[in-house]
């Protein structure tokens, strides 16, 4: 008998690209898209043209099966968000047959998820009407009241199931998944703590599985033999909600019933850090769960979740947890994911930090998807930028991310580039985004950046404080200012300059030292809240201060409220941080600060100060540039201080417009540089 390596497509990870099966489903390797909601959708929910390249950059990129984005089956109630994918009405297959088409002609399997959001939505999305659940329970996050499902709700929304598999099938998709994870519709029957029903329908595990299988029954029917998939939280993290052995027994039944891949997932809105983790969940988390649904069905499982090296999702195949990896952001921030690891270039890979820019992007905004680090994530059909080779001067100052995306693509552009940095260090900024425990992620994103830095052209000087004459000296034919934010001054304080007074941020990129105990961090939004947990983890006491006496001070810039909170909550569990609200700092004076609190004057020791009272941008300004008549540009947090991916994005924007005017006609650049 053949080895797994013999039968493989790769040399380097033999269980990921060898060929899988899910019912008939012929897979050429164990690599799925998980499905992502992407805000692409025509406002009528057809498939875009924009949408469809999104995902075929994807099925072009190598994975075995695309898993097209949660798609309602019943608008508009059904519909968690605007715009919203539909297949609940025969004037939608033809666009979904025209994706189907472009996913098969780039290679990959196609899968359509079949999506009700149940409670989890907002009357703005549903046009105004009551969202429907298995109990009058509200969603935790839109805290919306749901009327109760009676039996011919259920009749109903079962039948527009049935519908909208039939229209899957006759759009050619290959497989269909059924939304039952994450709190929507069939979840939120499935879990205790949002079905508190009384009649067959509820209280039971045997009751609240009976509406999943009846839908499943319906898909099933009007499937012919494709294959059904059905995406299951195996545990929701919350009170009286699913846990593994329920969701085990769950998986059992939907396979009796005739489902025929299990897909584990986790969370639901109210535990959205277990459903898209934040930067601290470790790679991997959830592969044992995955393992636990395998051990008692005899169809395949797909495990998904925080896997961004390829060894991590070899071994979870070749250790029989899984038989199938789904990708989600990863493919966000590289398309190219499994081409790339199936020739042994996993280093080349663009790696996800899990930094939930992309979640902010589609959960706040209602903007298309995008990637911090790829800004042609959602963006696949704009012009790029071209060669333009003429060999001119490019000066960019300042090495974060956006600094070092434009100095790759006018590398690319074919100019003449040299990047300055200030300090010692590349890209300051990630190491601090790395100091909190658990973020190594972003130094696998620095790590990769250097490396796109070393194999190019570029000229890189550090420890170099530059001034509008270095730049003019050199007659550039550009200057691209990524200089970054600087802390924001406080005023009417005394002792600022006392050397044991830091910046917080300085101390988070290592730019600094800790200094002694106890550290007061002045300033508690999220670099201090980072800093605090920095000083805290290292064993030092630390008290975080801030003026504002509201708690939703605490860490407020950081992207979504939920996450928001959860990172608060974690903060707050630390018995070495004293949290002190509506304290304004008056001065500082060896070893200690004086206080202001509720008109009273508070002295507190303090072996160390931290100062976290924002950034602003860094308005290093060089006039005598722009005066020698040369092109400057301010890109990044120097020209407002914002995310890692609105630099990188504005550098990729800023750099391409350059390229075209300088070479209207060059060559498109089609490979990112960065
Ligand atoms: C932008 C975004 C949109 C998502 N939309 C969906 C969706 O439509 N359906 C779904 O089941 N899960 C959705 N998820 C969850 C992902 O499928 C995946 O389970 C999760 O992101 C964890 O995997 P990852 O770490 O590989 O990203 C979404 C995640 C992201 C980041
Ligand atoms: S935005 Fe951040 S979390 Fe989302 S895909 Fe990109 S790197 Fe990953």
């Amino acid at each position: 008998m053949a080895s797994v390596r013999e039968k493989s497509d790769s040399i380097y990870y033999p269980h990921l690209f060898q060929a899988g099966k899910i019912r008939n489903l012929e897979l050429r390797n164990r690599v799925f898209m998980a499905p992502m909601e992407s805000n692409l959708a025509a406002k009528d929910g057809a498939v875009s043209d924009l949408m469809r390249e999104y995902y075929v950059a994807r099925a072009a990129g190598g994975v075995g099966m695309v898993i097209v984005e949660y798609t309602c089956i019943d608008r508009p109630i059904g519909r968690g968000g605007d715009p919203s994918l539909g297949i609940d009405d025969d004037s939608l297959i033809d666009s979904h047959r025209s994706l189907v088409k472009s996913i098969h002609k780039a290679g990959s399997k196609a899968c359509v998820q079949l999506f009700h959001a149940g409670r989890q939505t907002h009357p703005k999305f549903t046009n105004g009407l009551q969202p429907i659940s298995a109990s009058p329970i509200p969603c935790p996050m839109y805290r919306k009241m749901p009327r109760q499902m009676d039996r011919d709700d259920i009749l109903r929304v079962t039948e527009m199931y049935g519908h909208a598999a039939r229209r899957a099938v006759e759009a050619g998709y290959d497989s269909v998944e059924i939304h039952g994870a994450h709190g929507y519709l069939p979840a939120n029957f499935l879990s205790a703590a949002s079905n508190k029903r009384e009649d067959e329908f509820g209280g039971s595990l045997e009751n609240r599985q009976r509406f999943p299988l009846m839908i499943v029954s319906a898909v099933r029917k009007n499937l012919a033999d494709k294959a059904l998939i059905f995406r299951l939280s195996a545990d929701e993290f919350v009170e009286d909600g699913t846990k593994i052995e329920e969701a085990k027994d769950t998986a059992k039944r939907l396979v009796e019933a005739g489902v025929d891949a299990i897909h584990v997932s986790t969370g639901c809105h109210e535990r959205i850090d277990r459903n898209v983790e934040p930067a601290w969940m470790p790679e991997g988390w959830r592969i044992p769960l995955a393992r636990a649904v395998r051990q008692v069905i005899d169809k395949p499982v797909i495990t998904v979740g925080v896997i961004r090296r390829p060894q991590i999702a070899e071994q979870a195949l070749k250790d029989g947890s899984a038989d199938f990896i789904a990708l989600g952001r990863a493919l966000l921030a590289d398309p190219e994911w499994p081409n790339k690891a199936r020739v042994g270039q996993a280093n080349e890979i663009r790696p996800c930090t899990s930094c939930n820019w992309c979640v902010a992007q589609i959960g706040t905004g209602h903007t298309p998807v995008g990637c911090a680090e790829n800004p042609r994530t959602g963006h696949e059909t704009e012009t790029y930028p071209v060669y333009v080779g003429n060999s001119e001067r490019a000066l960019v100052v300042g090495s974060g991310p956006g600094g070092i995306a434009a100095a790759l693509m006018l590398d690319q552009a074919g100019y003449n580039v040299t990047l300055f940095e200030r300090t010692g260090n590349l890209a300051p900024g990630l190491v601090a985004s790395a100091a909190a425990p658990k973020k190594e992620k972003f130094h696998w994103y620095r790590d990769y950046l250097l490396q796109k830095l070393e194999t190019s052209d570029v000229d890189v000087q550090l420890n170099f404080n530059v001034e509008a004459s270095h730049l003019v000296e050199r007659s550039p034919r550009l200057v691209v200012v990524a200089t970054g934010g600087v802390d924001r001054k406080l005023e009417n304080v005394s002792g600022l300059d006392l050397p044991f007074v830091k910046s917080a941020y300085d101390v988070l990129s290592r730019a600094e030292e800790i200094g002694q105990n106890p550290i007061i961090i002045y300033g508690a939004g999220e670099v201090g809240c980072e800093a605090a947990k920095y000083a805290a983890d290292r064993g030092y006491d630390v008290v975080l201060a801030t003026r504002s006496s509201d708690e939703g001070a605490l860490s407020r810039s950081n992207n979504l409220r939920i996450y928001r909170e959860q990172f608060v909550e974690t903060i707050k569990a630390y018995k070495n941080i004293r949290i002190e609200l509506g304290a304004e700092l008056r001065s500082i004076e060896p070893g200690i600060v004086r206080m202001q609190r509720e008109g009273k004057e508070v002295i507190w020791n303090a072996g160390q100060v931290l100062l976290a009272v924002g950034r602003l941008p860094n308005s290093s300004s060089f006039e005598e540039v722009q005066a020698a008549g040369i092109e400057c540009v301010t890109i990044g947090d120097a020209s407002d201080v914002r995310r890692i991916g609105d630099a990188v994005h504005e550098a990729y924007r800023v750099m391409r417009d350059f390229t075209i005017r300088a070479a209207p006609s060059g060559k498109a650049l089609e490979a990112l540089p960065f």
